[in-house]
């Protein structure tokens, strides 16, 4: 049996760090840390994710403070926001929840985020910073798969890891961490052909390519260790015919559990790991704005 990496006592165990240190910091300048949580339109799995980093940043003890705007939003108005946003010394972090509608430009978006404040770590200054190894707001998703990796694993230095995926949230910020704490890393993607061949060779896999189940136990080596970041919503016939949505990963979890060493389950693996690492960007901006 592969060890199941919980995610949520991990997590925890994250959340009452930020608890005290938000504690302390309150203590010391006399406000909470702020996050200013922006969304925009109605899409269903983002008002979900909104809503629980809501909750988790009053359960931390910093001060929350959400945006919610119409569908038709323009991206004057939007930036109007960010602009005011950027300036509140009461706002810490800043994050807008993606994707946005449409009409809207994401990437001018971030860049209009003050990086300061750039809880996600998506701003170009942020993203370039980790690319040269220089302390910056991490991407809180492969922040928190480290987190993961490193309580299992230990060092991970002088492994070869795999990541499956290459998008600007995920799989390259994760490519950047796994390097940095000195892993030999490989990234597949839906051009590499015969991935399954490399993803063997993996004694770290990660699954970042938001396809329900893709991942069989012939994509990995016998004891790597899987981290599977996908949350996908499936609709299957369940035991009395009707049809059941379930929340599966991008890893056949049932498969690859008997041949991994450590696996991660969806959900209650890397989500809740996700929202813990956006608390500790808040508290380290925070930290860094207030001096
Ligand atoms: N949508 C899905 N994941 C994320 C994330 O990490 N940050 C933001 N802002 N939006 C997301």
């Amino acid at each position: 049996m592969a060890i199941r990496i919980d995610g949520k006592v991990i997590s925890a165990q994250v959340l009452d760090g930020v608890a005290s240190d938000a504690a302390a910091f309150l203590d010391s300048y006399g406000i909470k840390p702020g996050l200013a949580v922006v969304l925009v339109g109605e899409d269903p799995a983002s008002q979900v994710y909104v809503r629980n980093k809501i909750a988790r940043a009053t359960e931390s003890g910093l001060n929350s403070i959400e945006h919610r705007l119409p569908m038709d939003t323009t991206q004057d108005t939007l930036n109007q926001l960010v602009a005011d946003l950027n300036a509140d010394p009461a706002v810490h972090g800043i994050l807008v929840q993606l994707p946005l509608p449409a009409h809207l430009d994401e990437e001018q978006i971030i860049a209009a985020i003050s990086p300061e404040k750039d809880v996600d770590g998506f701003h170009p200054v942020n993203v370039g910073a980790l690319s040269v190894g220089k302390e910056s707001l991490v991407p809180c998703t492969p922040q928190g798969c480290m987190i993961m990796l490193e309580q299992v694993l230990g060092d991970l230095s002088g492994k070869h890891a795999v990541v499956v995926g290459r998008s600007n949230i995920v799989g390259k910020p994760m490519a950047a961490l796994l390097l940095q704490a000195n892993c030999s890393v490989t990234i597949v993607h839906s051009r590499t052909p015969n991935p399954q061949a490399l993803a063997q060779q993996g004694d770290i896999l990660v699954a970042a390519v938001g396809r329900p189940e893709m991942i069989g136990a012939d994509w990995i080596k016998p004891g790597a260790t899987v981290i599977d970041v996908g949350i996908n919503v499936i609709e299957r016939v369940g035991p009395s015919g009707g049809t059941q949505r379930k929340l599966v990963g991008d890893v056949d979890y049932a498969a690859v559990e008997p041949v991994a060493y450590a696996i991660t389950p969806v959900p209650g693996g890397v989500g809740p790991m996700t929202i813990a690492c956006l608390m500790k960007n808040t508290l380290v901006a925070a930290r860094r704005l207030q001096q």
